[in-house]
């Protein structure tokens, strides 16, 4: 299914689009030259992509490339040894995998005794969102190690025309993954590196006790939570996207342009009921706050 039929069937919009699914700092910002900043998750991710690190597929267009990089810990020099690293992309007619047994352009590979992970797939192209909003070529990538803050981040490259025009790119944080493509040999290159970064994780006991579905007091709209390897999900079309615990039953998500924000906060009262606010700004009209009641 090509990406923006999806978008339309799933009635996932501009906004949508750009606020969902992210990652994570821990509330604060990165600090130092080394980071390596978040980007949205997107609604495609999809978990369980088979163990391999070769995406090409026989017969299919688009340039092939090797994206390559290393893990490093938090201090910016020790390699991450056996990181495990999750790509995915649209294929070169800007279709995402959502649902086959394939898992085409989707894959997850483990870093070397040096920290080392290769990929080799073949290019993605720019996208229309929804709206007339057309996202520059783009890897999805999402980093776990253990002791660490999951990174999920997106990779563009230079030269695109539609980079000036994102709200995820033209973002200070993004420069340093706007990469450049070593066109001089036949397979294609990409280097992209990567530091890990702490994190503030929720308890397991605090997750189980807010996970679950959650319906909007107003318009009677469901929400369902779930927890996964110790983080906070909503479900969504595919899988579902991720929010990064920031202290006191509060969640948000990480990579959003400056000016956004999706905020959640759980209340657990006595007698057993959760409540949920969630607030939302998308940077243009105001403040969204929405009411849930777990049922
Ligand atoms: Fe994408």
């Amino acid at each position: 299914m090509k990406r923006r039929e999806f978008a339309k069937l799933t009635g996932l919009g501009v906004v949508a689009i750009s606020t969902t699914g992210f990652i994570s700092f821990n509330g604060k910002d990165y600090v130092g030259d080394c980071e390596t900043t978040s980007d949205i998750l997107g609604p495609f991710y999809r978990p369980d992509s088979p163990v391999r690190n070769n995406l090409v597929i026989e017969g299919m267009p688009g340039a092939i490339v090797e994206l390559s990089g290393k893990i490093r810990h938090q201090d910016c020099s020790t390699p991450h040894k056996k990181a495990k690293v999750e790509l995915w992309h649209c294929s070169n007619n800007e279709v995402y995998d959502n649902d086959s047994e394939e898992f085409r352009y989707r894959g997850t590979t483990y870093a070397d005794d040096q920290g080392n992970y290769k990929f080799l797939t073949q290019m993605p192209v720019p996208y229309d969102a929804g709206g007339g909003e057309i996202r520059p070529a783009h890897f999805h990538i999402m980093i776990s190690a253990p002791g660490y803050q999951s990174l999920i981040t997106q990779i563009y490259f230079e030269g695109d025309e539609y980079l000036d025009d994102d709200p995820s790119t033209i973002s200070p944080r993004a420069e340093k993954r706007i990469l450049k493509i070593d066109r001089s040999k036949e397979v294609h290159r990409i280097r992209f590196d990567c530091n890990m970064n702490d994190k503030l994780k929720p308890s397991q006991d605090a997750l189980k006790s807010i996970v679950g579905k959650y319906r909007n007091i107003n318009t009677g709209e469901i929400n369902e939570f779930f927890a996964r390897e110790g983080e906070l999900w909503i479900k969504n079309e595919v899988f579902g996207k991720v929010f990064s615990y920031t202290g006191k039953n509060s969640f948000e998500y990480g990579g959003l342009p400056e000016n956004m924000y999706e905020r959640l906060n759980f209340s657990l009262k006595a007698d057993g009921t959760v409540l949920l606010e969630k607030r939302s700004f998308y940077g243009e009209g105001r403040e969204v706050v929405k009411n849930y009641i777990r049922v």
